[in-house]
Parts: C-alpha cells; structure tokens; sequence
C-alpha cells in the first residue's frame, strides 16, 4: 500500500480510538462550576451519551435541583457495550428523560430508557428532535464528527459546552466562530482536564496512562480544550500586559508576508504596539475580546503560511489591541474638539 494510504488508515484508526475517550466526572465537575447561571430553567441534552455509563447524565442528575433544570435528555448511539437490547435492537439507539424526583442510577432498566426507530446518531431527524426542544447541548462528541457536530448546534442555534481537541481551533469552520465571537474556549485546556476512561480494549501505553482507584483505565492526552457559546468570567478579564515593543524592536521580528510582528508567547505581548501580530493558537486560552480583536488565521497576504526570512513559525493567529485603537481614536476625538472650540 502507497505510504500515504497507509497513513491515512492509520490516523482514521487513531480517530475512530479517541471517539472511545469517555469523560472523567472531576473533569465535568471542574469545568461546569463556573457557567452554574446558565442552567436555570433550561432543557440540557447530552446526545452522545449512554445514560447507563455517562458521567455527564450523572453530573446532570446529580446536580438537577442545584441547577435549577428544567429536564435532561441523554441519548446514545447504537453501537454500545453491554448492550440491553437484543442483537437487531443493537443496532438501534435509544434515550432517557429526566425531569427530577428520586432516582437510583442502576435502577435504570429497559422500561425507563425509549428506542429510537434508528440508531440514535446525532444527525438522525429523531435525535435532532430531541435537540430542538433542548437549550443547551453539554456533551464529549465523538471527535472524528466533531465539525459536523458544532455545524448542527450553530444551524439549530443552540447553546453549547462540548469536549474536543485543541487541534480543533485550526479547523477553519470553527475558527471562525471564534472570530466572530460565537464561540470561545472554556476554563480547562491541555492539562487541565485530567484523562478520559478508555474501554478495556484500549492499549494503555507511555507514561500518561493509568489505572484509577476504581479500576478505570485512563489515558491523559492533553490536547484537549471546552468548546462553548456560554459566557464566562474568565474571558473578560484583560491579559496583562507587562513587554514594550518600542526599545526591543529585534525580540519581534517582522514577517516577509503580512505587515505585522511576531509574537511568541502570550505574555510577551508588547503593551505598546498598535499593528497586527501573530501569536501562538494558545493566546485563545487568554482570550478578551474587549482587549484583542482576531484578524486572521495562519496566512500571510499571499495566502501562504506567515514566514520571517522565509521560515515558518508554528500556526499564529494575527491579533491587535482594540485598547491601544479605542486610545488613539478617542485622543484624535478629543484634539478634533479641542481645534474645533478653538475655531469658533
Ligand atoms: C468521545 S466518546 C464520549 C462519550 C460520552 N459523551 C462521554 O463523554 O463519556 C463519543 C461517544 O459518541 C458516540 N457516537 C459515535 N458516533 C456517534 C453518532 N454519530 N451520534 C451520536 N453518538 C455517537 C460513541 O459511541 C461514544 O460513546
């Protein structure tokens, strides 16, 4: 088989393996904390989720009165393990609704949980049903989909806080709804969501794998981000700004195709410069869109990647300081009325 064929299947096998990666609960727990207002009232659906297993259905459940909720939906694809339903019926999805009052999770049987007629795919007309009369989707997609999956909440204009992989803010569809300020990353990213539990088909392998008091098989990425549309009060708080571009000119080299500085970490970020500069994808993290407005992704004016005396950098994100501009533009205002007083 051609090498590139070959690697093809190989990263298809890769990503069909994390669509396995199943969520922590101190993971959901240490994420969900800060967005607890906007749950009041509201119909949460968790659409890639087996309610016998999931930890979001259980973070959900658990937390129902403190929330607030109006009602959960979990629903769950076919193709799961310890299948309840006959061999045909394997095929066949089914989901769950909870509306509050007691409940005992391994009370959960057959009777509670409704077939779906097909295999309860997220983009199946029944399943986009349930998302209809849902608010906010909160959810680990199955990262192979993870573009389809964010499509389908921005065309039903949902409300979302899903899992997905850091890599996923270079995908040009989501990038742009982090340009126009339609979604935006959540609190924990890389290391800061611990591991996800694998089956106990999953080949453990490194250091960054591990088994848990429970008996639970983790694997630890790290290249994992929160996706949401929920606001939070971390994005609006100011990075702050402590290097000068003015005086250390030679730190921040220009690049050959685009009129703009390089920047390599977030905090070197210079105070003082009012052009565009390309920073690493990770400034996202730190994001205000009150302080920085997003330009553009990765390329130069002739569409190549953004190069300093012809080599590339990795992926940078051309930013500028709306602070510095707001400065400017009032301080011409006031000159404007200061000469036009003068003239009366
Ligand atoms: C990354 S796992 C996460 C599972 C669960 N949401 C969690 O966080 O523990 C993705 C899940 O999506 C399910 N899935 C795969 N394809 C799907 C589809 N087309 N529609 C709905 N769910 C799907 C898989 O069976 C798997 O359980």
């Amino acid at each position: 088989m051609a090498r590139n064929a070959t690697n093809k299947l190989l990263q298809k096998a890769k990503k069909s393996k994390s669509d396995e990666f199943y969520t922590q609960i101190s993971d959901i727990e240490s994420e969900l904390q800060f967005y607890k207002k906007h749950f009041k009232n509201k119909v949460v659906y968790c659409n890639c989720d087996d309610p016998r297993t999931s930890n979001f259905f259980n973070y959900f459940v658990t937390n129902f009165k403190e929330l607030g909720l109006k009602k959960l939906i979990t629903s769950c694809y076919r193709k799961q393990e310890n299948n309840l339903f006959s061999t045909e019926e394997n095929e066949k999805g089914f989901y769950f609704e909870y509306v509050g009052g007691d409940f005992e999770k391994n009370k959960l049987n057959t009777f509670d949980l409704i077939p779906f007629k097909g295999d309860g795919d997220f983009r199946s007309v029944e399943s986009i049903e349930l998302l209809k009369q849902s608010d906010i989707v909160v959810t680990n997609p199955p990262f192979s989909l993870f573009r389809e999956f964010v499509a389908q909440l921005v065309k039903y204009d949902k409300k979302f806080l899903i899992i997905g992989n850091i890599n996923a803010i270079t995908y040009k569809e989501i990038f742009k709804l982090i340009k126009e300020n339609k979604a935006w990353l959540g609190i924990n990213l890389g290391r800061g969501i611990s591991g996800f539990i694998v089956p106990e088909h999953y080949e453990l392998y490194g250091t960054e794998a591990r088994i848990d008091s429970e008996g639970n098989r983790i694997v630890s990425p790290n290249n994992c981000l929160w996706l949401t549309n929920l606001d939070n009060l971390q994005r609006h708080k100011d990075i702050e700004l402590t290097k000068r571009y003015y005086g250390n000119e030679a730190k921040y080299p220009k690049y050959d195709n685009y009129d703009g500085i390089n920047v390599d970490k977030t905090q070197d970020i210079p105070l003082d410069y009012n052009g565009t500069m390309g920073v690493p994808i990770t400034f996202l993290h730190k994001f205000n869109p009150d302080q920085f407005e997003i330009i553009k992704f990765r390329k130069g004016n002739d569409e190549k990647d953004l190069a300093i005396d012809g080599k590339c950098p990795y992926f940078r994100i051309l930013i500028r300081n709306k602070r510095i501009q707001n400065k400017i533009f009032e301080e011409s205002n006031k000159s404007q009325q200061v000469s036009a007083y003068m003239w009366q």
